[in-house]
C-alpha cells in the first residue's frame, strides 16, 4: 500500500530489493517553501540509520559548503532520487529511478524552489534526462521543463567527490555559493564576511 501526501512517502513497496536493504524510507527534510532544493542520489549507510539525506560525511561537506557561503541547512530543502538504501550502495536502477520519480516530481512541485541543485552524475542524469559529465558541467545552469513549470537546474558534482579528489572541492564550493547567490539567501557574503561588517 503506498501513502505519499505529495512531500513525504510513508509507505512504499514498488522495488523489492530496497524493501529488502533499507531499514527505513528516507523522505526530503527542510522548508516546505525553501528557494533552494537540493537532489542527491539515494540514502546511504547513516542516512537509512538516522532517516535523514546528507547526514554523513557527504552531509558534513554539503553543511560546510552552505556555512560557507552563509546559509544554515535549516533553510534548505534536501531529498534524494530514490528514498531508500540500495543495497551495498549500489547506483540505483532505472527502474528504481522511475519508481521513486513520480514522488520526486510533486515534491519539486509542491516546493517550487528558485533553484533544483543536482548532487552528482545520477541525479544530473535523472532530471535532465541525458547524460551528464558532471565534472564539465558542474556550475551549469539548465532551464528545464517539469510538467507545466520551467524550473532552474543548476548541475553540481557530489559532494562525496571532494573527499576522494581534493580538486573537487573548489568546484564545489563554488557551486553551491552560487546557488545561494542565485536565490539571494546568504546576504551576499559569507557569515565570516558579514561579521566582519561590524
Ligand atoms: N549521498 C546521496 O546521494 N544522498 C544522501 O542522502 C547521502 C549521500
Amino acid at each position: 500500500m503506498e501513502q505519499f501526501d505529495g512531500l513525504c512517502v510513508q509507505d512504499c513497496e514498488r522495488c523489492p530489493e530496497l524493501v529488502d536493504s533499507r531499514s527505513r524510507i528516507v523522505n526530503g527534510v527542510g522548508p516546505e517553501d525553501a528557494d533552494l532544493l537540493f537532489v542527491g542520489e539515494g540514502p546511504g549507510k547513516n542516512e537509512d540509520e538516522q532517516g535523514e539525506p546528507f547526514v554523513g560525511r557527504s552531509g558534513t561537506v554539503l553543511d560546510d559548503a552552505l556555512s560557507e557561503a552563509g546559509v544554515l541547512r535549516e533553510e534548505v530543502r534536501i531529498t534524494n532520487c530514490v528514498r531508500c538504501r540500495p543495497p551495498e550502495n549500489r547506483d540505483p536502477t532505472k527502474e528504481e529511478l522511475a519508481n521513486c520519480r513520480g514522488y520526486l516530481d510533486s515534491e519539486i512541485a509542491a516546493v517550487e524552489p528558485v533553484v533544483v541543485v543536482t548532487l552528482g552524475k545520477v541525479p544530473s542524469e535523472h532530471l535532465l534526462e541525458r547524460s551528464v559529465g558532471i565534472t564539465g558541467e558542474a556550475g551549469d545552469i539548465v532551464e528545464t521543463r517539469f510538467g507545466e513549470r520551467s524550473q532552474r537546474v543548476l548541475l553540481s558534482v557530489h559532494p562525496a567527490a571532494t573527499l576522494y579528489d581534493r580538486s573537487q572541492r573548489e568546484t564545489f564550493f563554488e557551486t553551491i555559493a552560487e546557488a545561494v547567490d542565485l536565490t539571494g539567501l546568504g546576504g551576499g557574503g559569507n557569515g565570516q564576511s558579514r561579521l566582519g561588517d561590524y
